[in-house]
């Protein structure tokens, strides 16, 4: 205990935990997260409390979405700042697995996503969505939630746990929550904390020209036009690297087909430094 949430470290002691729950009627939902908590966690949390009974939230830095060069190590830790925090929101439980917990000795099976984890993303870090998925899909059926939060700060990642549930008929729920931002429009983000003084100055650049390409696609205009003005805007501000700036299907995430009238989203990654920076927002 501390702060008077549980932290449970074992399946048996979590399955134990959701059952009594369940026994007595109470309904849960789970909010998977890799700790380092802000205000865009909590507000899962918030969410998750509107949807469920009971909510626990899952801190597990997971190790097999890292590509070995990327920031793993230095990946913000502070699980005492973080049960601090999910105290004011009405958290139940912590499900805070050790790595040996999540990955035995032996650990071989992997949950292989395509559809929605093609491209974007897998472009750059093409090792991400593998781990994401089989992380999300033992997080779910040790937890066993009625409903998992997750926030579409994230987007592409939504999309593709949504596929993984629909596929293989995980029996639970999947919902999306708004990105919540920094007063200028910067999504928040546990990665932040990396950022210079001039870097943050420049990060909310990002969302600005996204919106830019939103509201030109909106009124008709030319979709490669839209995003290389935003390229163009990006590498102007002094980001280091522009990974994509592309408007997709907001369902499939493949490109658009001109005129078939599907909803569209806007999902761009960039490099401030030594971080990489993404947000996306719906056309
Ligand atoms: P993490 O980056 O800690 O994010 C946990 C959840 O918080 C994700 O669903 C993410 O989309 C959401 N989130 C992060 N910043 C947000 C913001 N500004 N507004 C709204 N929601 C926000 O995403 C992961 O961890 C991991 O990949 C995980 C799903 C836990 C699997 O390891």
């Amino acid at each position: 205990m501390a702060g008077g949430i549980p932290v449970i470290r074992a399946v048996g002691e979590l399955r134990a935990q959701v059952h009594s729950w369940r026994a007595s009627g109470d309904t849960i939902a789970l909010i998977p997260t890799m700790g380092a908590l802000h205000e865009g966690h909590l507000q899962l949390v918030r969410l998750a409390r509107s949807q469920a009974k009971r909510a626990v939230v899952s801190i597990f830095v997971n190790p097999t979405q890292f590509a070995p060069h990327e920031d793993f190590e230095r990946y913000p830790r502070d699980e005492a700042g973080d049960l601090a925090k999910l105290a004011s929101v009405g958290c139940d439980a912590v499900w805070g697995p050790t790595r040996s917990v999540m990955y035995a000795e032996g650990f071989a099976t992997r949950v292989v996503p395509a559809g929605a984890a093609e491209g974007l993303e897998s472009d750059f870090r093409p090792h991400f969505f593998g781990g994401v998925a089989t992380v999300c899909c033992k997080l779910f059926m040790q937890v066993l939630p009625d409903v998992a939060v997750f926030g579409e700060k994230d987007y592409q990642q939504l999309m593709v746990v949504t596929q993984m549930v629909r596929d293989l008929d995980l029996p639970l729920q999947i919902v999306g929550a708004p990105t919540v931002r920094e007063a200028d429009g910067l999504a928040m983000s546990s990665r932040n904390a990396y950022l210079t003084v001039d870097e943050r100055r420049i990060a909310p650049t990002l969302n600005r020209v996204i919106r830019e390409v939103a509201t030109k696609v909106a009124r008709g205009g030319d979709i490669g036009e839209a995003t290389g003005a935003a390229k163009a805007a990006l590498a102007a501000a002094g980001c280091d690297k522009i990974d994509y700036v592309e408007v997709r299907d907001a369902v499939t995430l493949k490109p658009v087909k001109p005129g078939s009238g599907r909803p569209l989203r806007v999902l761009a990654a960039v490099w401030l430094g030594k971080t990489r920076l993404i947000d996306n927002v719906g056309v």
